[in-house]
């Protein structure tokens, strides 16, 4: 190895471990004390299921880990299937790409939006950004006072280095929203769940708004640990929920159904509420890059555990065992565990993982970054997927990605949409889904502009709840009255 290679590798390898260590939890988040009705959850478990099954569930899963630690950590970057989007367009993309999206629960999606125009769409988004007064996290008298005199306030935080902003209809947001390539893409999405059938649910998508990560170049910014969104205590607590992962519980876990719509749409994945509760049905999470990223540690990547069954049957499976006195990693040792811990889970939080309290993950060889991404370019992870964000950006440039999903069409889906278009016709109040934050009118924000007046097509209408949904679906029907037109 040359010595510029050396250096290169060891400082990779640096911020590989600055990331690992930004990654462990704090004690306190190991184990929230939740009392003896989650330990009435867990012996409801138990007996509905077996013991037995549970433990050679946990024994297999934890070996199947083990084996796919080493295939992944070969894969490398390449584990990250891709697509072109003229392939959606044009209804070319392989079977082997769709099935390697089916087993990890995650794709990039190259070139969806011209390369310069999503430059430019970033840049116009810091202009927007520094414009109207921001408030960091924790100064809220500062928030109180701008709210009164009806000047437009973003929330950024953390307050150290803030990369989150709670601005969910800026112009660039709109205009990437009701894109038509955006939304062909989200129909491509939602149609690798199966099961729809046209009465509760439809590929139709609709639009979520969330909110954008705009985050300043230099060293490190204390952004999201490891994590799964969509709910934590919720995936046992929740009869839908279980009843969604019973495969994993009856020890049958390969003939587990990640992306089956019938059976995850009946799921309450917010049953109990809270700030980072999403209430939508997503059947992907997803990032739209305004900007360079990834390709190696400290350049601000996704980074995702790639294999979409193996993870969530880990993490449900790890509530019921705990390590040995000894601390020894062997499952073989690990002990029933009938108490009221679920590491990382929390009511209203999601379900958060450590290289702590979930060794058999190996993040150091599982937790596969992203590829070098590049501005136009779309990151998309199933919502049971566990992922999180380098700590550091050594650029001379932000790192720039709106949180856009996909979202099909279904009961509930349709009301949200219905109450965030009554929102955002209110002079751009904030979601309902994020009104538990702060809420404000992004309206008085300058360089606003209405969220309709970016909607030039029918189907970007459709998808906000402006126009009536079209097609000879039951739900379609059920959903124009819903919205009233
Ligand atoms: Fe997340």
């Amino acid at each position: 190895m040359s010595s510029i290679s050396k250096f290169i590798s060891r400082f990779f390898s640096s911020e590989k471990q600055k990331a690992i260590k930004h990654w462990q939890f704090k004690d306190d988040l190991e184990k929230a004390d939740l009392g003896d009705e989650f330990i009435q959850l867990k012996i409801d478990i138990l007996s509905k299921y077996g013991v037995e099954n549970i433990r050679k569930a946990w024994l297999s899963v934890t070996s199947a880990l083990e084996a796919e630690a080493q295939t992944i950590k070969k894969q490398g970057a390449s584990v990250w299937p891709e697509v072109n989007y003229v392939d959606i367009e044009n209804a070319t993309v392989s079977k082997d790409i769709l099935d390697a999206i089916h087993r990890t629960g995650i794709v990039i999606i190259r070139n969806v939006l011209p390369q310069t125009q999503a430059t430019e769409l970033g840049e116009e988004l810091a202009k927007y950004l520094h414009e109207n007064p921001t408030v960091i996290e924790g100064k809220v008298e500062i928030c109180l006072v701008l709210y009164i005199t009806k000047m437009s306030s973003f929330t950024g935080l953390p307050k150290q280095n803030p990369w989150l902003y709670r601005s969910y209809f800026s112009p660039t947001q709109n205009t990437v929203r009701t894109h038509t390539n955006s939304i062909k893409v989200h129909r491509f999405l939602n149609e690798l769940w199966e099961g729809y059938d046209g009465e509760r649910a439809h590929p139709t998508p609709l639009s979520y708004a969330d909110a954008l990560r705009y985050r300043q170049p230099g060293g490190f910014s204390a952004v999201l640990q490891p994590h799964i969104d969509a709910g934590s205590l919720d995936r046992w607590a929740d009869d839908e929920y279980q009843t969604f992962y019973s495969k994993i519980f009856e020890n049958k876990w390969q003939d587990h159904k990640p992306f089956d719509i019938e059976a995850r749409l009946k799921v309450n994945q917010a049953k109990f509420p809270g700030p980072h509760q999403s209430t939508v049905l997503r059947t992907f999470q997803g990032w739209t890059a305004l900007s360079p990223s990834g390709g190696s540690f400290g350049q601000s990547a996704l980074a995702v555990f790639p294999n979409v069954t193996l993870g969530i049957a880990y993490v449900l499976l790890r509530s019921f065992f705990k390590p040995p006195a000894n601390g020894s990693t062997d499952p073989n040792l690990w002990e029933l565990d009938i108490s009221d811990s679920f590491p990382g889970a929390a009511k209203g939080l999601s379900q958060r993982i450590s290289p702590s309290t979930h060794p058999h993950l190996r993040f150091n060889e599982t937790l596969s970054l992203t590829p070098q991404i590049n501005p136009g370019d779309l990151v998309f992870w199933h919502p049971d997927i566990i992922h999180a964000v380098d700590p550091t950006l050594n650029s001379d440039k932000p790192a720039t990605v709106l949180y856009i999903p996909s979202v099909p069409l279904t009961k509930y889906n349709l009301d949200y949409v219905k109450r965030q278009r009554d929102a955002f016709l209110d002079n751009g109040k904030t979601p309902p889904d994020f009104q538990e934050w702060f809420v404000q009118n992004e309206g008085v924000a300058k360089g606003w502009k209405p969220v309709q007046d970016f909607a030039q097509n029918s189907e970007a209408r459709q998808s906000l709840g402006l126009e009536k949904l079209t097609g000879d679906f039951d739900i379609v029907k059920t959903a124009n009255k819903i919205l009233g037109l």
